[in-house]
């Protein structure tokens, strides 16, 4: 009863309704969808930003984590690069399209020798970050052609080695303590490159302010005898009169001008004719004992 009766309540609204809805514009007109769901306008009011890096972290945690440690100049946005990305389709097999190349913002900077830039740097989210791999061991004069030059000019047992035998990663500059034991003992191994530049290493020079001690290490009877003289050459270092370069002797005049008259220097034109050595001299008169 109470049913009937709202039925027939509900069809005389209905009924109502329908003519009220007849006589309003077509947009007012139907339930289009069989669910409710406000329309909220609102939310496609704004703008969206581009995904930061750490929101595409989110996902390829891989490629974060390499820009992150060793990113170095490449760590911009990722869609710096990544212009299109989410495209790829194996049916198009566009992945190879889709990725970014070096060419867009590089130009072949190491020669034309070296335009395959992948080959070396294999991952550009770890760009300085280049394996010693045959393709670049094979190489390394193209870019590097002074250390090259340096070892075919002046030939020396470090000639005969290659360069990834000291360079055993690419950048990595070897200490001589993981070949040579030093002159002496205590010798700093920072001072061998003072006198030995390692890609001509026989071709030695050095400051005139190098101790004496590491000429003496090979040198040493000279070295025992100059450092018992009571003369004032004792204050003077062998580099100082062997200057510049090894093997290099001195002439007397580079530091005594005209002591003696010069009517016995005609007739003994030899100094060590009377001052017989040079890193043993006597002491002289009463300004010698040391
Ligand atoms: C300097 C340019 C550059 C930047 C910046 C860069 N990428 Fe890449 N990315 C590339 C290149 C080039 C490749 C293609 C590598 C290949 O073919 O091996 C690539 C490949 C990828 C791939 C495919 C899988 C892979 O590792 O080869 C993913 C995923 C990716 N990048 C994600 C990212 C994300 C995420 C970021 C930011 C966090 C990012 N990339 C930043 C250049 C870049
Ligand atoms: C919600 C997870 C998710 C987020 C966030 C995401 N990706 Fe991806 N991405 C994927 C998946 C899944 C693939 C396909 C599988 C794969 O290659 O790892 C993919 C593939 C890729 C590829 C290679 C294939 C292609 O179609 O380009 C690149 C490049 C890439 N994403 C870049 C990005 C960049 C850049 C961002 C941020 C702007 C990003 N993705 C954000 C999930 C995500
Ligand atoms: C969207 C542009 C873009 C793309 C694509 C790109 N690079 Fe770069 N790359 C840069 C910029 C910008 C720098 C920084 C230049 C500067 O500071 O002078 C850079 C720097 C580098 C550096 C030096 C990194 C450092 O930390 O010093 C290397 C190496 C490099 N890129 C290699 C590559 C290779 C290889 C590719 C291809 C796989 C590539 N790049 C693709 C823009 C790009
Ligand atoms: C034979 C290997 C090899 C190839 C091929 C190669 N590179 Fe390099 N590239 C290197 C090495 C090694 C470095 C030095 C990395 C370091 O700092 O240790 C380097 C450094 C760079 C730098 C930084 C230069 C600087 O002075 O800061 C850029 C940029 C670069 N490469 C871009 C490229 C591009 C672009 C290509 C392709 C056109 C390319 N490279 C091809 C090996 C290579
Ligand atoms: C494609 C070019 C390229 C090739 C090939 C290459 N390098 Fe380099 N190398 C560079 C660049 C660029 C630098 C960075 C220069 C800088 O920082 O002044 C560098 C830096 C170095 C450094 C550090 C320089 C310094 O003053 O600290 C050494 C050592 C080095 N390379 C050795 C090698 C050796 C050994 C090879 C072969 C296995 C090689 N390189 C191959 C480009 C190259
Ligand atoms: C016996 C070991 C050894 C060999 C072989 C060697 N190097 Fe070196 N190289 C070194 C050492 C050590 C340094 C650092 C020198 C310094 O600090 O004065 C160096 C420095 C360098 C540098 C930095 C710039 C410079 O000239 O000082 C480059 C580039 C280089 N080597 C490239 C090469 C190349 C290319 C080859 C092969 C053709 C090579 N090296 C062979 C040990 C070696
Ligand atoms: C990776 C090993 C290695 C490194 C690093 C190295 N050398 Fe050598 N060096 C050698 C070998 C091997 C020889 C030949 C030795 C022999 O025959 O006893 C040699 C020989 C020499 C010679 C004699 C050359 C000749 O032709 O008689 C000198 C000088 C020398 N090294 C100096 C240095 C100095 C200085 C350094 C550091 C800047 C250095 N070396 C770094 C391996 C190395
Ligand atoms: C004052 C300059 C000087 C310094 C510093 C120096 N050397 Fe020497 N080194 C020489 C001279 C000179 C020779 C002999 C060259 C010759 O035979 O013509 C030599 C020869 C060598 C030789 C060839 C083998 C031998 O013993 O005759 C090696 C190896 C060597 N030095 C390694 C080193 C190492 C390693 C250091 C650093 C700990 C170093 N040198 C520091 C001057 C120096
Ligand atoms: C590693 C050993 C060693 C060291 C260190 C060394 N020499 Fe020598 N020196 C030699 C040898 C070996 C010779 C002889 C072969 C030659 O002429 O190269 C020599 C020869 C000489 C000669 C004579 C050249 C000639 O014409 O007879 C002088 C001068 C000389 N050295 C000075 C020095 C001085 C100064 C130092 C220190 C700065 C020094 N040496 C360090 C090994 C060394
Ligand atoms: C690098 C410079 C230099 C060279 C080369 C040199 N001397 Fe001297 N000599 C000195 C100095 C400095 C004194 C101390 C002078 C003073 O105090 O007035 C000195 C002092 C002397 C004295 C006096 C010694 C004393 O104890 O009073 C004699 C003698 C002498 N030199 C002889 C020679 C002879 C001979 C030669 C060549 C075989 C020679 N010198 C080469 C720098 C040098
Ligand atoms: C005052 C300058 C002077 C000083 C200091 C000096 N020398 Fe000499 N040295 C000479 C002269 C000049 C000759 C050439 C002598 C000759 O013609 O008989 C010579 C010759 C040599 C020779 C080659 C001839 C030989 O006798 O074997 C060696 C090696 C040498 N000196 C090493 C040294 C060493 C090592 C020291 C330091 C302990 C040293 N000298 C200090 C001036 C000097
Ligand atoms: C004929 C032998 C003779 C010859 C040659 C000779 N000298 Fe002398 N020289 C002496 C005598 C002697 C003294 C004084 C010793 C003394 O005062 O005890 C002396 C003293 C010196 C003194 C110290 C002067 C002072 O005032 O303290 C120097 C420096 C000197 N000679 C350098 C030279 C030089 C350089 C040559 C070569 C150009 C040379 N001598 C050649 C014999 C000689």
């Amino acid at each position: 009863m109470k049913n009937a009766v709202s039925r027939k309540l509900t069809t005389i609204a209905f009924g109502s309704l329908l003519i009220v809805l007849m006589a309003m514009p077509a947009a007012f007109a139907a339930k289009l969808a069989t669910v409710d769901i406000p329309v909220r306008p609102d939310l496609y009011s704004v703008t969206p930003e581009p995904l930061a890096p750490a929101q595409c972290a989110q996902c390829h945690a891989g490629q974060f984590g390499s820009l992150k440690d060793n990113g170095g100049r490449h760590s911009f946005e990722c869609q710096g690069c990544h212009k299109a990305f989410h495209a790829y389709n194996p049916k198009k097999g566009n992945y190879e399209e889709l990725m970014p190349k070096c060419s867009s913002c590089h130009t072949a900077i190491h020669g034309p020798a070296n335009k395959d830039c992948s080959a070396c740097h294999t991952n550009p989210h770890t760009p300085r970050k280049v394996a010693m791999t045959n393709r670049l061991t094979n190489t390394c004069p193209t870019c590097h052609a002074k250390p090259k030059a340096d070892l075919v000019q002046f030939p020396s047992k470090h000639s005969l080695l290659g360069c990834a035998k000291c360079h055993t990663s690419h950048g990595f500059k070897p200490s001589c303590a993981m070949c040579h034991k030093p002159h002496y003992q205590g010798q700093e191994y920072t001072t061998c490159t003072k006198c030995h530049s390692v890609h001509k290493p026989k071709k030695v020079t050095y400051p005139e302010n190098e101790p004496a001690r590491t000429c003496g290490s090979c040198h040493t009877k000279i070295y025992a005898k100059w450092q018992a003289t009571p003369s004032k050459h004792a204050k003077v270092l062998c580099a100082q009169c062997h200057h510049d370069k090894h093997g290099y002797i001195p002439r007397c005049a580079e530091c005594h001008k005209q002591v003696h008259p010069a009517g016995i220097m005609a007739k003994f034109p030899k100094c060590l004719e009377c001052h017989l050595d040079v890193h043993e001299l006597p002491g002289m008169g009463t300004k010698t004992k040391k």
